[in-house]
């Protein structure tokens, strides 16, 4: 069996409901429930034997030490973290807390593990640490895209919080030769993105009526994956990753957010139009910037094409049509998500901003 951690967020969540979809190996879903964690998200694995959710933190040493005797995963994939920037520059020791104690507690009790066991089961043995792109710093617009060779330039608490938790899985390596891979990915969209992150929030702002607030010029990029495609990356580096090798995955396709915010509108416009028939470009509200904001991620994703033979399944065009034909279809989990700290956490990061 696999053991995954944060599998009840939006990456983990595609991730474990993927996973099952393919394969009949057990998956551990150790999760702590934040507020980003959903269970509604695994709701379709109800009753299936082949997951077994715990609600846990990866810093819990005494914990993850037990599942790990218990259960001897074969790998451990990492995707616990805290992970949106606008909430790491207003909080940002939860970010150290979970994205750097958490995975150095995490790495001490899986290298005990791995330190026990013998022979192919030792060789054999995998974890992979889930990163970002946002790890590189952020580029000039005619900067080459990030490779992986790009030194680390993290500018947001988020990202340097992901930039130390990268260090440590690196050093876990070189030092103990725990097999290690690593992957830093682009921006993620799709099903059961939780909506204060630009596409979801866009999405759902758009049909509840309110504005959608773009920040500073709207002109930085981002190069976008669909949640899927990731997956796909995630499995391939796991079953034929060189260990130690750090991977980055990326979908080439870069977009400044204006862009992404005006394709959403449009295909909103298509397949939900307002009542009034005007478009939810309307609602678009320009406001005042990120502090720190990075311009520019890009990711050259040829080496994981080029040694793995992976690339992306989607293009943009199909991946956000798909994403906001789901957003439609799944009305109630948009409603769900959307608790009083949901609500608290936009007064408090939205409330005199427009300008
Ligand atoms: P998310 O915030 O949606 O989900 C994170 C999950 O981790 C939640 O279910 C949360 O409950 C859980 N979690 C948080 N702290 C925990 C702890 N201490 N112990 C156990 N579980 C904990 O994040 P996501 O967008 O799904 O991102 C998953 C991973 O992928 C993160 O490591 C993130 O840095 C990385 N990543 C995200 C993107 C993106 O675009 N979203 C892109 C590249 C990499
Ligand atoms: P986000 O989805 O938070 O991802 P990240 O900051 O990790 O790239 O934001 C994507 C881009 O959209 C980023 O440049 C900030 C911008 N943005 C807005 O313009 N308005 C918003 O309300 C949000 C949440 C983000």
């Amino acid at each position: 069996m696999i053991l995954v951690t944060g599998g009840a967020g939006f990456i983990g969540a595609n991730f474990v409901l993927d996973w099952l979809a393919q394969s009949d190996e057990t998956v551990i879903n150790l999760d702590i429930l934040s507020y980003a964690g959903n269970r509604e998200n695994l709701a379709s694995l109800a009753g299936d034997e082949r997951h077994l959710f715990v609600q846990g933190d990866i810093g819990d040493s005494a914990l993850v030490t037990s599942l790990l005797i218990q259960y001897q995963p074969r790998a451990i994939i990492n995707f616990a973290a805290e992970s949106h920037v606008d909430r790491s520059i207003h909080s940002p020791e939860d970010f150290i807390q979970t994205n750097v104690v958490g995975t150095f507690r995490l790495l001490e009790a899986v290298r005990a593990y791995w330190s026990s066991l013998q022979g192919e089961v030792r060789q054999n043995f995998r974890f992979l640490h889930v990163s970002t792109d946002e790890v590189y710093g952020s580029l000039a617009k005619d900067d080459p895209a990030f490779s992986e060779t790009h030194r680390y330039e993290p500018n947001s608490p988020y990202s340097a919080s992901k930039a130390a938790s990268d260090h440590l899985v690196r050093a876990y390596h070189h030092t103990y030769g725990l097999p290690v891979l690593t992957t830093n990915c682009s921006n993620n969209y799709g099903p059961y993105h939780f909506p204060e992150k630009l596409i979801p929030l866009m999405i759902v702002n758009a049909l509840a009526g309110k504005h959608l607030p773009v920040y500073g010029d709207g002109q930085q990029i981002r190069d976008w994956l669909y949640v899927k495609d990731h997956c796909s990356a995630i499995r391939r580096v796991l079953e034929a990753g060189k260990v130690g090798e750090v991977y980055n995955i990326g979908g080439w396709n870069e977009k400044t957010n204006i862009d992404i915010v005006h394709t959403v509108c449009e295909l909103l416009d298509e397949l939900r139009a307002r009542v009034d028939s005007k478009s939810y470009r309307e609602q678009i509200t320009y406001v005042t910037d990120r502090p720190g904001h990075d311009r520019r991620y890009a990711v050259d994703a040829s080496k994981i094409e080029r040694e793995l033979g992976w690339k992306p399944a989607e293009t943009f065009d199909t991946g956000i049509r798909k994403t906001i034909q789901w957003y439609l279809g799944n009305q109630g989990w948009v409603a769900n998500v959307q608790s009083g700290a949901y609500r608290e956490w936009l007064k408090r990061n939205y409330t005199g901003r427009v300008v």
